[in-house]
């Protein structure tokens, strides 16, 4: 029998297994689908009717036919999702799931600089990463995830400039993938941004033969001793065609060894830092702290009580267009 939610935000213990059939009823009861991005806990995932990168989520999100998705992540992916589906009721669990990205880039800071640039003359098109407010995007020419963001850059046409926000370390690795110049705003994921190079080469040394797998939004010191870098889709399918058991030793948020695991268990995955053998220090601070807002109790709950909901917004209009354009076309 599970237990109420107490009054000051404090949950108390309830079993994860009595929690799991309590959503499953749920979901039946309030016709909703559960929507889970890869860094959330691998409770919610596993009963989730999808869970997947920031990209798949976004097309799976336009197909579902309940009237109400439960986006199970960070408040712009439940966004995104109000604003491709105007006509679902979207509840995110948690509504102060922000992300440090989306914090690093607000839209009157974006806006002067875009003027800032127009009066020098300069002739560009805004390029915006997924993790960004739907009021940034409403200034943007298209959005990219980290799984389509080299098709897209693509796209601009080449007389143009790229301004791209707000994560400078996804926008350099772009640069010198797709060989265009880029503007970069000076945003970063505080996940990704505190791995320590030290502590990766102690763990590759600790683990003879280990694949070091990292994900774009990592600074280019990690990416540089990393031996294959992807979104987290394109990591999964990485690790899914190697069939010879392997060490991978994972660079972005630890939950991303759930899906990881399930595709492909052959292998052994170490998150970095992780434990580090040497010392047997652990180390938190690869969990995103919006995404941990995410629990079972929160998704019972907003399931429950149908909220918090993500209201449409008059900017929803203009943030709609570019990420149609961007994401579904
Ligand atoms: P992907 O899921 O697109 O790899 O991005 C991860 C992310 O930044 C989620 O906030």
């Amino acid at each position: 029998m599970s237990l109420p939610t107490i009054d000051n935000n404090e949950e108390v213990y309830e079993d994860p297994l009595d929690l799991m059939d309590e959503i499953d009823a749920l979901k039946k009861e309030k016709d909703a689908t559960l929507l889970a991005h890869f860094y959330i806990d691998g409770d919610i995932q596993e009963i989730a009717d999808f869970t997947g990168d920031s990209l798949k989520l976004a097309r799976d999100a336009v197909k579902v036919e309940t009237s109400t998705i439960v986006f199970s992540g960070v408040h712009f992916m439940a966004e995104s999702t109000k604003i491709l589906s105007p006509e679902k009721k979207v509840l995110l669990p948690d509504l102060n799931a922000g992300c440090s990205l989306a914090d690093s880039c607000q839209y009157g800071d974006l806006l002067q600089f875009q003027e800032k640039l127009r009066a020098e003359g300069r002739d560009f098109e805004t390029v915006a990463y997924i993790n960004t407010t739907a009021k940034v995007k409403s200034l943007c020419d298209w959005i990219v995830t980290s799984g389509n963001a080299r098709e897209i850059i693509d796209r601009v046409p080449k007389d143009k400039e790229i301004l791209f926000v707000p994560d400078q370390h996804l926008g350099r690795y772009l640069q010198e993938v797709s060989g265009r110049n880029m503007i970069l705003w000076p945003g970063s994921c505080m996940v990704h941004e505190i791995f320590s190079v030290q502590d990766l080469l102690r763990a590759k040394k600790n683990n003879p033969g280990s694949i070091v797998l990292a994900h774009p939004e990592c600074p280019h010191r990690i990416l540089e001793v990393s031996d294959f870098i992807g979104g987290t889709e394109k990591l999964r399918q990485y690790v899914m065609s190697i069939k010879e058991p392997g060490t991978f030793l994972v660079a972005t948020e630890a939950n991303m060894i759930h899906p990881l695991h399930k595709s492909a268990p052959q292998h052994t995955f170490i998150p970095v830092p992780g434990i580090m053998s040497s010392t047997g220090e652990t180390c938190a601070c690869n969990r995103c702290p919006h995404m941990a807002l995410n629990t079972l109790q929160k998704v019972r709950d907003c399931l429950k009580y149908g909220k918090p909901e993500i209201e449409w917004q008059p900017y929803f209009d203009k943030a709609k267009d570019v990420l149609e354009r961007s994401l579904l076309q």
